[in-house]
Parts: structure tokens; sequence; C-alpha cells
């Protein structure tokens, strides 16, 4: 095909201007020898624009071999162009959750039967092990969610990497989210050496092994699934936390009347932590910290459900965010306060 045989000093000069012009061809590879560099041109390349490259520059213009270039997909559907119809295309969800090895996509009810592509497509682009698709919303006391299996090796168990930390985890028999990251870091940077924690709803430890990796403090790590603890267990031990992580299996209710009392709390059950609130502001001591979650449309309502259950006590209300949407209408609060009793 047509190319451009350049000398390699003029080579970089010649590449901007050719991009810019948009008379690179980039389907082919630039391939060089010790001396030249060998531009693929457009089939429909300007006459104009090469004359004036040729003006300027000491250049051939020939016909050149080049390899193919890879082709690089800029999302997982563009995998799919003749194999499902353009139409279903557009109803294809871009958006997914990795943990770990493991993709996780969701898929509408009308692409069902394409739903294997559609796996394959986004473990080619993803590279990584394992693709499965959301089969219900988290629920129930666990938290937890049906998965399926789509694509590449079926295989549930993975470890999550987040901020250089290890997190081993099934994301179908435990809560985890990698969406809470951030509000993970927010909450590490809170709290001060020689702190007690009680993390009511803990389960594998995201957060309790997160600010125990960054502070020298005990954290209790409680949670009613026992696979939950299984995998807080693990991820201790693979992040040599073991003594200022402590895991405790069962109902929050029944486990903290042995644990000490703390200075600070977190409470992330935003649908029904509500209900801990006034256990939470027993356990926790004078000066402390409740980290406390709630789904609401308003801010106000979760600042009063906080203040409620503190009663007389003197509440200050430290920060309140919107850390995500959880449905229109209705934001995963996350409210930070201190109470002085
Ligand atoms: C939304 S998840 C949050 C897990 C973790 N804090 C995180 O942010 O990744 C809530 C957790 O609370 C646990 N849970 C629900 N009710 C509980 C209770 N009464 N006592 C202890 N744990 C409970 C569930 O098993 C689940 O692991």
């Amino acid at each position: 095909m047509k190319g451009i045989k350049i000398i390699k000093k003029n080579a970089n000069d010649v590449r901007k201007i050719l991009i810019s012009n948009k008379q690179l061809c980039t389907k082919y590879k630039v391939k060089n020898d010790d001396n030249y560099v060998y531009f693929p041109l457009v089939s429909d390349y300007d006459e104009d624009i090469i004359n004036d490259i040729s003006d300027n520059y000491p250049i051939t213009i020939s016909e050149f071999e080049y390899d193919m270039a890879e082709y690089r997909a800029t999302n997982f559907v563009d995998y799919l162009v003749d194999k499902i119809p353009e139409e279903k295309l557009e109803e294809i969800r871009k958006s997914f959750d990795v943990i770990g090895d493991i993709v996780i996509l969701e898929i509408p009810e009308e692409l069902e039967d394409d739903k294997v592509l559609i796996g394959q497509a986004a473990l080619k682009f993803t590279k990584r092990k394992s693709v499965y698709c959301k089969k219900s919303k988290v629920q129930g006391i666990t938290r937890t969610r049906q998965l399926e299996y789509l694509a590449g090796i079926d295989n549930l168990e993975t470890v999550h990497k987040e901020f250089g930390l290890r997190f081993m985890l099934n994301p179908s028999t435990v809560y985890y989210s990698p969406r809470l990251a951030t509000e993970r870091s927010r909450i590490v940077k809170q709290v001060k050496d020689n702190e007690t924690i009680l993390d009511f709803f803990a389960g594998i430890g995201s957060f309790t092994v997160s600010i125990a990796h960054k502070r020298d403090v005990v954290a209790y790590n409680i949670d009613i699934n026992p696979e939950a603890i299984k995998y807080a267990e693990k991820n201790i031990e693979i992040n040599r936390l073991i003594g200022k992580v402590i895991p405790c299996l069962g109902d929050v209710r029944d486990v903290v009347k042995d644990l000490p009392d703390a200075d600070r709390i977190i409470m992330n059950l935003p649908g029904t932590s509500r209900e801990f609130l006034p256990l939470a502001v027993k356990k926790l001591k004078s000066g402390g910290i409740l980290n406390y979650y709630e789904f609401s449309s308003d801010e106000d309502s979760v600042i009063e459900h906080v203040k409620q259950a503190s009663g007389d006590y003197e509440t200050e209300i430290l920060d309140i965010r919107q850390v995500r949407s959880q449905s229109p209408g209705v934001w995963h609060y996350g409210v930070d306060v201190k109470i002085i009793k």
C-alpha cells in the first residue's frame, strides 16, 4: 500500500502532521529499519498535504508492505458488532463491576438470549478470568446477590486489591462493593491511633482491615454471616493484622454485650441500620464518633434519626454526604457524628 519513507530524525514531525490531518492509516502498523520510518497512508490521502510535506522534508512516496495493526476495542460492545443486531447493541449496559478476577455485568431481560455472547465479549475486553451477570438484587439479611455464570472460568472465589490491600471473597456469598473504596478511604483518614472500633455490619473486613492497616487500633469486625466472617479471618491473616482486627460472628445485638465500649462505631447497613442506633449510642464512649449510613431521599431525616436516638446527649454533626445514588431520588447517605454524653 502507499506510504511515506522518511529519515528517522524527521519522522516525529511528519507523524504529527499526518495524524493531525488524518492521513495516517491506523489499520496498519508503522514500521522502521535502521535509518528510516515508513508511514502507511490512508487510501484517499490528500495529495496537497503530502506535497506540502515533501516540500519541507526529504520523503519518498511509494508502495510498501505493512503488517495489520491489532484491533483495539474501546468497550466490550465493539466485539459484538456483526454478532448481535444493531438495535439490541444499544440496549447493552456498557458499565460493569470488577471484583478481583471477576467481571459482573447487568444484562436486561430482552438480551437474555444473547447473554453468553455478551459475557464472552466482556471476558475478551477485560482480560479477567470470569464473567457473571446479576441474577437478583442485593437482598436478605446478609445483603448478597445471586450471580449467573456466563464466560471464562466458573470460580466465584477471588482476591480483590484495594489501595494495596488484598480482600479474598466470594461475591455471591458475601457483600462487597468496590464502589465504596473512596468512602472507606475517607473513614480511614478520620481515625486516630489507639481508637477502639466496633464495625457493627463489617462483612469481610473492608472497613476494619483498611483502618487497621493504616492506624494503630483494635477493630472488632462483627457480622451475622458466617461466610463473611470466614473471609474476614482470611483477610486479617493475608494483610497481617492478626490481633488488630478481631472477627466476631453473630447478631450485633448479642455480640456487643461482651465487647468494650468504642471510640468509633461504623454502621454500613443503610437499609436497616436505624434500628440499631440506640444500641450504638449506648456502646459509644463520650466524645466517640458514629460513622452512620442510611438510604434516604433527604439528609435532614438522616440527621433527625441520629439525634432522636441520642436523646439528651449532645450531638455534633461533623459531616454528611451522599455516598452514592441508591435509586432515583434516593441516596446512600453517610454521616459522621460526635456524641457527647
Ligand atoms: C451492606 S453489608 C456491609 C459490609 C461492609 N461493612 C462493607 O461496607 O463492605 C452489611 C453486612 O451486615 C451484616 N448484617 C446484617 N444484619 C446484621 C446483624 N444484625 N448483626 C451483624 N451483622 C449483620 C450482613 O451480613 C452484611 O455483611
